[in-house]
């Protein structure tokens, strides 16, 4: 259904972000006829463009990620960009321009900041001095909120002076993939796996995300951040709460979001006796990704100095609460992996010993969130013929988010979200600095830690040592279970 009408204002419109994600994503809904036509989409940045100029990047922009865009769809579209050249961060700069083409404040006002988050505060204060933030005004904030729990804390307060909290929404794109949306709809709508979803049927939880790609020409951001900051301190855990959560009173945000937030708050904390045994850091040195050769992280970087960031993460956490005491959750995700994968494994126990021979494997369910999107829940049958041999049936679902009335990008769903005032999907307050206070004990053993990441060879599945950290558990990644 088509939302009210709105001015979309974008901080950072040159960027990355919003050339391969927000205005692909915004076209895509204007496409589908969710977007009026009298809606606006005004991109601010310091550049000194003017409409035409920003709306030309758009087309190529647009021409480059949406493979079936339609040229006069385009033209209409492009028709609702507005160019403002400011500096967001600067109460001094020029903001009447930014002001006489919001006028309509009976409209819903999307303030979306795609900078670098340390203006976030800057931006917030000067929206609110400047008279811009109405009623029915949200702020949309990128990730990484902070970079440890104390400066993750310092952008909260700041932006919440000005911004009251259930106008400010926190985007984590991987709540907007239709996968991980399913788990809360595969858990709760079938008695069958929410029976079994606890300490006594579930052995052990994996959420790999890997990617293939390197630096990719971000080196100037991933630097300072690695992967811990990167991936497994916003989506990682995120994807962790939708699957450990208890269930929900409803699907409102606060009430999801509560349930969230304690997960969070359960995490056992990873003290330094435990952190050599549950924490793997990797850093790749030269190897191959698709069949091509690809210089170390180091190389690729070109530094003066050698970097210890880390751009592979492994690590066990457990959720200490009557659930999940002692089942360990595994998180792992790393650039330069053999190959885009994100998935969920839920491995169930293993059934008693006897009946069929040896103790047979457990199931286990396996959410695929990407490339592919599906579901995949084996039952074990009987071989035909005499006997009680064994084999999996293949009980597979393939998701499809781009169907009708789906998205084929994750920030659809969400840049609209933001339109209707709906939260749910965006991450609280209380949730970021949650994340932050059980993965900042990580970083600051690091810095005190004299080594640096294990090395592991492009193209492989990280260092050994997080194969290692499994194996003496008795367990196995994907991967090494499938070999
Ligand atoms: C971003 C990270 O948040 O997520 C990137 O900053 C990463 O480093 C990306 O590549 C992965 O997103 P997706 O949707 O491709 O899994």
């Amino acid at each position: 259904e088509r939302v009210d009408t709105f001015d979309y204002v974008i901080f950072g419109a040159t960027g990355d972000l919003t050339m391969r994600k927000l205005l692909p994503a915004l076209y895509r809904r204007f496409a589908a006829g969710q977007v009026p036509d009298d809606a606006r989409i005004v991109g601010t940045a310091r550049s000194p463009l003017d409409d035409k100029a920003w709306r030309e990047r758009a087309r190529q922009a647009l021409g480059e990620h949406v493979n079936d865009a339609d040229s006069s769809v385009v033209d209409r579209f492009l028709a609702m960009l507005r160019y403002v050249s400011l500096n967001g961060a600067d109460a001094n700069a020029h903001w009447d321009g930014l002001r006489s083409l919001l006028d309509r404040d009976d409209r819903v006002r999307v303030f979306y900041l795609a900078t670098a988050p340390a203006l976030y505060g800057d931006i917030a204060r000067n929206l609110d001095a400047k008279g811009l933030r109405t009623e029915t005004s949200r702020i949309v904030l990128e990730k990484p909120i902070g970079t440890d729990l104390d400066t993750a804390r310092r952008v909260n307060e700041d932006v919440g002076r000005y911004f009251p909290e259930n106008s400010i929404f926190r985007i984590d794109h991987y709540l907007g993939k239709e996968a991980v949306q399913n788990i809360i709809a595969l858990r709760f709508a079938n008695p069958m796996l929410e029976r079994m979803w606890d300490r006594q049927s579930v052995d052990y939880v994996q959420v790999t995300a890997a990617e293939t790609v390197g630096l990719e020409g971000r080196g100037g951001y991933y630097d300072g951040s690695g992967a811990l900051r990167d991936m497994i301190q916003n989506h990682l855990l995120q994807v962790l709460t939708v699957v450990a959560m208890e269930r929900p009173v409803s699907l409102d945000a606060d009430a999801l979001r509560d349930e969230k937030v304690r997960v969070l708050a359960s995490l056992k904390p990873l003290d330094r006796d435990d952190l050599g045994a549950s924490v793997v850091r990797g850093q790749y040195v030269e190897g191959t990704s698709g069949g091509k050769a690809v210089p170390a992280y180091n190389d690729e970087l070109d530094g003066e100095a050698p970097s210890r960031t880390e751009t592979f993460v492994a690590l066990r956490a457990e959720i200490d609460n009557a659930r999940w005491r002692g089942v360990p959750f595994y998180l792992r995700s790393g650039k330069r992996l053999p190959r885009k994968l994100t998935e969920i494994v839920v491995q169930f126990r293993a059934t008693e010993p006897g009946l069929f021979g040896d103790g047979h494997p457990g199931s286990r369910l396996v959410i695929r969130v990407q490339p592919d999107a599906s579901v995949t829940l084996p039952l074990f049958v009987k071989h035909p013929g005499n006997g009680f041999a064994l084999e999996e049936a293949d009980a597979s679902s393939r998701l499809d988010p781009g169907a009708a009335g789906g998205f084929q990008d994750a920030y659809e769903g969400l840049l609209l979200d933001a339109v209707k005032g709906n939260p749910a999907l965006f991450v609280r307050k209380d949730e970021t600095e949650a994340a932050w206070a059980w993965v900042t004990p990580i970083l600051e053993a690091w810095q005190r830690d004299e080594g640096g990441p294990d090395a592991y060879e492009a193209g492989t599945w990280g260092p050994a040592s997080a194969r290692h950290m499994l194996q003496r558990e008795g367990h196995a990644w994907a991967e090494d279970a499938a070999a």
